[in-house]
Protein backbone atom coordinates (compact mmCIF):
# COMPACT_ATOMS: atom_id res chain seq x y z
CA UNK A 1 0.00 0.00 0.00
CA UNK A 2 1.23 3.37 -1.05
CA UNK A 3 0.11 5.55 2.12
CA UNK A 4 1.19 8.87 0.37
CA UNK A 5 -1.97 8.83 -1.60
CA UNK A 6 -4.30 11.16 -0.14
CA UNK A 7 -8.00 9.90 0.50
CA UNK A 8 -11.25 11.47 -0.49
CA UNK A 9 -11.38 10.62 3.11
CA UNK A 10 -9.34 11.80 6.00
CA UNK A 11 -10.83 9.14 8.42
CA UNK A 12 -10.16 6.29 5.79
CA UNK A 13 -6.60 7.93 5.59
CA UNK A 14 -5.76 8.04 9.08
CA UNK A 15 -6.97 4.81 9.58
CA UNK A 16 -4.93 3.09 6.98
CA UNK A 17 -1.55 5.37 8.04
CA UNK A 18 -1.89 3.98 11.33
CA UNK A 19 -1.79 0.60 10.68
CA UNK A 20 1.04 1.25 8.12
CA UNK A 21 3.13 2.96 11.19
CA UNK A 22 1.97 0.36 13.89
CA UNK A 23 0.74 3.80 15.74
CA UNK A 24 -1.29 4.84 18.53
CA UNK A 25 -3.17 7.75 18.54
CA UNK A 26 -3.68 8.95 22.15
CA UNK A 27 -6.23 12.22 22.47
CA UNK A 28 -7.12 14.47 25.27
CA UNK A 29 -10.73 15.52 26.32
CA UNK A 30 -10.11 19.08 24.99
CA UNK A 31 -9.37 17.97 21.60
CA UNK A 32 -11.93 18.84 18.81
CA UNK A 33 -14.84 15.92 18.17
CA UNK A 34 -13.06 14.44 15.13
CA UNK A 35 -9.83 14.20 16.62
CA UNK A 36 -11.28 12.03 19.73
CA UNK A 37 -13.30 10.44 17.21
CA UNK A 38 -10.02 8.92 15.35
CA UNK A 39 -8.16 8.45 18.80
CA UNK A 40 -7.41 4.59 20.18
CA UNK A 41 -7.63 5.91 23.53
CA UNK A 42 -9.88 9.24 24.82
CA UNK A 43 -8.36 10.38 28.78
CA UNK A 44 -7.03 12.61 31.30
CA UNK A 45 -3.21 13.57 31.66
CA UNK A 46 -2.42 10.89 33.97
CA UNK A 47 -4.42 7.83 31.32
CA UNK A 48 -2.58 9.19 28.80
CA UNK A 49 0.97 8.80 30.57
CA UNK A 50 -0.12 5.21 31.70
CA UNK A 51 -1.60 4.34 27.81
CA UNK A 52 2.25 5.96 26.72
CA UNK A 53 4.43 3.90 29.10
CA UNK A 54 2.45 0.74 28.38
CA UNK A 55 1.60 1.04 24.40
CA UNK A 56 4.01 -1.61 22.13
CA UNK A 57 3.13 0.58 19.15
CA UNK A 58 6.07 2.33 17.10
CA UNK A 59 4.65 5.67 16.96
CA UNK A 60 2.50 7.66 18.90
CA UNK A 61 0.67 10.22 17.95
CA UNK A 62 0.04 12.52 20.87
CA UNK A 63 -3.02 14.58 20.22
CA UNK A 64 -2.87 17.10 23.05
CA UNK A 65 -0.50 19.85 24.10
CA UNK A 66 3.78 19.64 23.96
CA UNK A 67 4.15 18.90 27.60
CA UNK A 68 1.89 15.55 27.33
CA UNK A 69 3.68 14.69 24.01
CA UNK A 70 7.13 15.71 26.08
CA UNK A 71 6.01 13.24 28.75
CA UNK A 72 5.45 10.37 26.42
CA UNK A 73 9.03 10.73 25.21
CA UNK A 74 10.12 10.36 28.78
CA UNK A 75 8.20 7.28 29.05
CA UNK A 76 8.74 5.55 26.23
CA UNK A 77 12.24 7.56 24.22
CA UNK A 78 12.32 4.73 21.76
CA UNK A 79 8.95 5.36 20.21
CA UNK A 80 8.73 7.86 17.69
CA UNK A 81 6.31 11.24 19.26
CA UNK A 82 4.61 13.23 17.19
CA UNK A 83 2.21 16.26 17.88
CA UNK A 84 0.48 17.64 15.21
CA UNK A 85 1.02 21.14 16.18
CA UNK A 86 4.44 21.80 17.59
CA UNK A 87 3.30 25.05 18.60
CA UNK A 88 0.51 23.97 20.82
CA UNK A 89 1.68 24.52 24.18
CA UNK A 90 0.26 25.97 27.69
CA UNK A 91 -0.08 28.97 29.45
CA UNK A 92 0.85 26.44 32.78
CA UNK A 93 3.72 25.12 31.15
CA UNK A 94 5.25 28.61 29.36
CA UNK A 95 4.65 30.68 33.26
CA UNK A 96 7.27 28.56 34.94
CA UNK A 97 10.91 28.44 32.81
CA UNK A 98 13.47 25.86 34.69
CA UNK A 99 15.56 28.65 35.55
CA UNK A 100 13.44 30.68 37.07
CA UNK A 101 11.98 27.53 39.10
CA UNK A 102 15.43 26.60 39.87
CA UNK A 103 15.81 29.93 41.95
CA UNK A 104 12.45 29.42 43.66
CA UNK A 105 13.29 25.96 44.94
CA UNK A 106 16.81 27.65 45.92
CA UNK A 107 15.14 30.19 47.76
CA UNK A 108 13.24 27.52 49.74
CA UNK A 109 15.71 25.14 51.09
CA UNK A 110 14.65 22.16 52.66
CA UNK A 111 11.36 22.13 50.84
CA UNK A 112 10.38 18.92 48.41
CA UNK A 113 8.99 19.40 45.38
CA UNK A 114 5.84 18.42 43.84
CA UNK A 115 4.97 19.28 40.05
CA UNK A 116 1.71 19.54 38.11
CA UNK A 117 2.37 17.37 34.90
CA UNK A 118 1.72 20.26 32.90
CA UNK A 119 5.11 21.92 33.14
CA UNK A 120 8.29 21.25 30.98
CA UNK A 121 10.80 18.25 30.91
CA UNK A 122 13.64 20.70 32.48
CA UNK A 123 11.17 21.70 35.27
CA UNK A 124 10.04 18.26 35.86
CA UNK A 125 13.58 17.25 35.92
CA UNK A 126 14.21 19.72 38.92
CA UNK A 127 11.28 18.02 40.82
CA UNK A 128 10.32 14.91 43.55
CA UNK A 129 7.14 13.81 42.66
CA UNK A 130 4.77 14.79 39.74
CA UNK A 131 1.22 14.46 39.99
CA UNK A 132 -1.69 15.16 37.73
CA UNK A 133 -5.13 16.54 38.85
CA UNK A 134 -6.34 13.07 39.52
CA UNK A 135 -3.96 12.42 42.08
CA UNK A 136 -2.52 15.88 42.98
CA UNK A 137 -3.56 15.12 47.04
CA UNK A 138 -2.30 11.63 46.78
CA UNK A 139 0.96 12.73 45.81
CA UNK A 140 0.83 15.28 48.69
CA UNK A 141 0.19 12.35 51.63
CA UNK A 142 3.16 10.56 49.95
CA UNK A 143 5.24 12.96 51.90
CA UNK A 144 5.59 13.39 56.24
CA UNK A 145 3.31 15.59 57.70
CA UNK A 146 6.54 17.87 58.85
CA UNK A 147 7.57 17.84 54.96
CA UNK A 148 7.79 21.48 53.72
CA UNK A 149 6.61 21.05 50.03
CA UNK A 150 6.59 23.36 47.20
CA UNK A 151 3.74 22.64 44.66
CA UNK A 152 4.07 24.13 41.07
CA UNK A 153 2.89 25.03 38.63
CA UNK A 154 -0.59 25.60 39.28
CA UNK A 155 -1.39 27.92 42.17
CA UNK A 156 -5.39 26.93 42.14
CA UNK A 157 -4.61 23.50 41.81
CA UNK A 158 -2.31 24.09 44.99
CA UNK A 159 -4.35 25.84 46.69
CA UNK A 160 -7.27 23.23 45.84
CA UNK A 161 -4.99 20.44 47.38
CA UNK A 162 -4.33 22.53 50.30
CA UNK A 163 -7.79 22.98 51.22
CA UNK A 164 -8.45 18.82 50.66
CA UNK A 165 -5.30 17.68 52.76
CA UNK A 166 -4.61 20.58 55.06
CA UNK A 167 -1.04 21.17 54.03
CA UNK A 168 0.57 24.44 53.82
CA UNK A 169 2.31 24.33 50.91
CA UNK A 170 4.32 26.92 48.81
CA UNK A 171 2.76 27.95 45.42
CA UNK A 172 4.29 28.95 42.05
CA UNK A 173 1.97 31.48 40.77
CA UNK A 174 0.97 29.83 37.82
CA UNK A 175 -2.62 29.57 36.72
CA UNK A 176 -4.60 28.31 32.95
CA UNK A 177 -5.66 30.83 31.05
CA UNK A 178 -8.67 28.59 30.23
CA UNK A 179 -10.08 27.51 33.83
CA UNK A 180 -9.16 31.16 35.52
CA UNK A 181 -11.64 32.55 32.69
CA UNK A 182 -14.46 31.38 33.91
CA UNK A 183 -17.32 34.11 35.38
CA UNK A 184 -18.29 33.05 39.32
CA UNK A 185 -21.71 35.48 38.42
CA UNK A 186 -22.55 33.97 35.20
CA UNK A 187 -22.11 30.60 37.04
CA UNK A 188 -24.30 31.26 40.03
CA UNK A 189 -26.88 32.65 37.76
CA UNK A 190 -26.95 29.44 35.76
CA UNK A 191 -27.07 27.47 39.41
CA UNK A 192 -30.33 29.39 40.22
CA UNK A 193 -31.95 28.95 36.60
CA UNK A 194 -30.99 25.48 36.84
CA UNK A 195 -31.74 24.32 40.55
CA UNK A 196 -31.67 20.46 39.18
CA UNK A 197 -28.32 20.76 38.08
CA UNK A 198 -24.99 19.63 39.22
CA UNK A 199 -21.89 21.67 39.41
CA UNK A 200 -19.01 19.68 38.53
CA UNK A 201 -15.88 21.64 38.26
CA UNK A 202 -12.34 21.02 37.14
CA UNK A 203 -9.19 21.74 40.79
CA UNK A 204 -7.62 24.67 37.97
CA UNK A 205 -10.19 26.67 38.24
CA UNK A 206 -10.18 29.70 40.92
CA UNK A 207 -11.16 29.22 44.59
CA UNK A 208 -14.41 31.38 43.87
CA UNK A 209 -15.91 29.48 41.25
CA UNK A 210 -14.85 26.00 43.03
CA UNK A 211 -16.77 27.47 46.10
CA UNK A 212 -19.85 26.54 44.31
CA UNK A 213 -19.29 23.17 42.66
CA UNK A 214 -20.73 20.05 43.85
CA UNK A 215 -18.29 17.91 42.64
CA UNK A 216 -14.62 18.80 41.67
CA UNK A 217 -12.15 16.94 39.80
CA UNK A 218 -9.37 15.83 36.31
CA UNK A 219 -11.61 15.78 33.35
CA UNK A 220 -12.38 11.92 33.57
CA UNK A 221 -13.54 12.02 36.85
CA UNK A 222 -15.68 14.80 36.01
CA UNK A 223 -16.55 12.08 32.91
CA UNK A 224 -17.18 9.60 35.29
CA UNK A 225 -19.25 11.32 37.61
CA UNK A 226 -21.65 12.48 34.98
CA UNK A 227 -22.31 9.04 33.87
CA UNK A 228 -22.92 7.76 37.60
CA UNK A 229 -24.59 10.99 39.27
CA UNK A 230 -28.70 9.91 39.28
CA UNK A 231 -28.80 13.78 37.95
CA UNK A 232 -30.17 14.66 34.89
CA UNK A 233 -28.55 18.30 34.23
CA UNK A 234 -24.45 19.52 34.69
CA UNK A 235 -23.35 22.87 34.31
CA UNK A 236 -19.64 21.69 33.26
CA UNK A 237 -16.84 24.23 34.43
CA UNK A 238 -14.10 22.84 32.68
CA UNK A 239 -12.28 23.28 29.02
CA UNK A 240 -15.84 22.49 26.50
CA UNK A 241 -14.13 19.85 24.77
CA UNK A 242 -14.97 17.27 27.17
CA UNK A 243 -18.36 17.79 26.40
CA UNK A 244 -18.20 15.48 23.26
CA UNK A 245 -17.13 12.31 25.38
CA UNK A 246 -19.86 13.33 28.22
CA UNK A 247 -22.57 13.66 25.63
CA UNK A 248 -21.95 9.63 23.91
CA UNK A 249 -21.58 8.52 27.23
CA UNK A 250 -24.64 10.24 28.76
CA UNK A 251 -26.70 10.69 25.88
CA UNK A 252 -30.02 11.73 28.03
CA UNK A 253 -28.42 14.34 30.15
CA UNK A 254 -28.23 17.71 29.64
CA UNK A 255 -25.51 19.39 29.71
CA UNK A 256 -24.18 23.37 30.08
CA UNK A 257 -20.60 24.45 29.32
CA UNK A 258 -20.15 26.94 32.06
CA UNK A 259 -19.65 30.42 30.47
CA UNK A 260 -16.38 32.78 30.40
CA UNK A 261 -16.38 35.83 31.51
CA UNK A 262 -17.22 38.27 28.37
CA UNK A 263 -18.71 36.97 25.01
CA UNK A 264 -15.60 35.03 23.99
CA UNK A 265 -14.98 31.28 23.05
CA UNK A 266 -12.40 31.51 26.23
CA UNK A 267 -13.29 28.20 27.91
CA UNK A 268 -11.81 26.76 24.80
CA UNK A 269 -7.89 25.84 24.89
CA UNK A 270 -6.44 27.90 22.13
CA UNK A 271 -3.46 25.45 22.80
CA UNK A 272 -5.40 22.27 22.52
CA UNK A 273 -7.50 23.50 19.22
CA UNK A 274 -4.20 23.89 17.35
CA UNK A 275 -4.42 20.46 16.34
CA UNK A 276 -6.88 19.61 13.79
CA UNK A 277 -7.78 16.12 11.77
CA UNK A 278 -5.57 17.77 8.86
CA UNK A 279 -2.65 17.93 11.01
CA UNK A 280 -2.91 15.00 12.33
CA UNK A 281 -2.66 13.44 9.61
CA UNK A 282 0.37 14.89 8.21
CA UNK A 283 1.78 13.75 11.39
CA UNK A 284 1.35 10.42 10.92
CA UNK A 285 2.14 10.72 7.09
CA UNK A 286 5.23 12.33 7.87
CA UNK A 287 6.32 11.58 11.27
CA UNK A 288 6.80 14.79 11.63
CA UNK A 289 7.00 17.60 13.94
CA UNK A 290 8.47 14.60 16.51
CA UNK A 291 9.31 14.87 19.98
CA UNK A 292 13.12 14.97 21.43
CA UNK A 293 13.95 15.57 25.01
CA UNK A 294 17.90 15.48 25.48
CA UNK A 295 18.78 12.29 27.32
CA UNK A 296 20.22 14.13 30.97
CA UNK A 297 16.92 16.11 31.08
CA UNK A 298 14.86 13.12 30.44
CA UNK A 299 16.43 10.18 33.18
CA UNK A 300 15.94 13.25 35.41
CA UNK A 301 12.43 14.06 34.62
CA UNK A 302 11.61 10.29 34.46
CA UNK A 303 12.20 9.62 37.95
CA UNK A 304 9.63 11.67 39.50
CA UNK A 305 7.45 10.20 36.73
CA UNK A 306 7.86 7.13 37.71
CA UNK A 307 7.53 7.83 41.07
CA UNK A 308 4.23 9.31 40.73
CA UNK A 309 3.22 6.31 38.42
CA UNK A 310 4.44 3.91 41.36
CA UNK A 311 2.68 5.98 44.21
CA UNK A 312 5.23 5.50 45.78
CA UNK A 313 8.45 7.60 46.72
CA UNK A 314 11.25 5.10 47.00
CA UNK A 315 10.39 3.82 43.29
CA UNK A 316 13.09 5.37 40.80
P1 LIG B 1 -6.65 16.53 33.21
O1 LIG B 1 -7.00 15.92 31.90
O2 LIG B 1 -5.59 15.75 33.90
O3 LIG B 1 -7.83 16.75 34.05
O4 LIG B 1 -5.97 17.95 32.91
C1 LIG B 1 -6.59 19.01 32.34
C2 LIG B 1 -5.69 19.91 31.61
O5 LIG B 1 -5.79 21.08 31.70
C3 LIG B 1 -4.74 19.37 30.72
O6 LIG B 1 -4.10 20.40 30.13
FE1 LIG C 1 -2.75 24.35 29.68
FE2 LIG C 1 -5.11 25.24 30.51
FE3 LIG C 1 -4.82 24.56 27.98
FE4 LIG C 1 -4.82 22.66 29.89
S1 LIG C 1 -6.53 23.99 29.33
S2 LIG C 1 -3.39 22.85 28.17
S3 LIG C 1 -3.82 23.76 31.56
S4 LIG C 1 -3.75 26.26 29.02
Amino acid sequence: MDVRIPHADLFEAIADLKKARNAIILAHYYQEADIQDVADYVGDSLGLSQQAAATDADVIVFAGVHFMAETAKILSPHKTVVLPDLEAGCSLADACPADRFQAFIDAHPGHKVISYVNCSAAVKALSDVICTSSNAADMVRLFPADQPLIFAPDKNLGAYVQRETGREMVLWPGTCQVHEIFSEKKLVQLKVRHPEAAVIAHPECEPHVLQHADHIGSTAQLLSFVVNDPRPTFIVVTEAGILHQMQKAAPHKLLIPAPPEGNCACNECPHMRRNTLEKLYLALLNLRPAIEVPEAVRVAALKPLARMLARDLAAA
